[in-house]
């Protein structure tokens, strides 16, 4: 039997189609992205992060000699978050990602596999959607309303 499942998303040409807090958000990802520590890769990574209370954080990916000790930017900025504010609930989080010499057809950047796993828990554990927006540095974004658009068939606490 042939199934299928369907997932929304909104694309904005650039960002003047942004509101206000989403284009604060889109400031401080890139601001953020400039201190990313990313010698080895060159591929900077800007994160930032809406809570309900209006408060916005950030952070970068986070590299190592070890490859595989780095830290992607989404982790790097959520694993902080969660740290400080474990009560707090996540609204927005936004992403912006692009070679150090980034070209005009950098395509907008989305997160990778174990960065969608980690977002899924937030959403789980705060029980509420976050929406998830990702973009090139040439301006254009991608929208998600929740971060299971990004991971169907997400695996958690339900089939432990
Ligand atoms: N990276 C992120 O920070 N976020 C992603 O979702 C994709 C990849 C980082 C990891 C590594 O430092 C560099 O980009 C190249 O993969």
């Amino acid at each position: 039997m042939k199934k299928e499942t369907q997932i929304s998303y909104e694309y904005f040409k650039n960002s003047v189609e942004l509101n206000d807090i989403e284009k604060e958000l889109f400031k401080r990802a890139k601001e953020a992205r400039e201190n990313a520590y990313a010698p080895y890769s060159n591929f900077l990574v800007g994160c930032s992060v809406l809570l309900e209370n209006g408060e916005i954080y950030s952070g970068n990916n986070q590299e190592n000699a070890a490859f595989p000790s780095g830290l992607c930017a989404e982790r790097t900025t959520l694993f902080w978050v969660a740290a400080n504010f474990p009560d707090v609930k996540i609204k927005k989080i936004f992403v912006v990602g692009g070679h150090r010499e980034f070209s005009e057809k950098n395509p907008p950047i989305p997160p990778c596999g174990a960065c969608r796993q980690s977002l899924i828990e937030f959403e789980t554990k705060q029980n509420e959607n976050i929406d998830l927006y990702f973009s090139s540095m040439n301006d254009e974004v991608m929208k998600v309303h929740s971060i299971k658009d990004l991971l169907p068939f997400y695996f958690d606490a339900t089939f432990l």
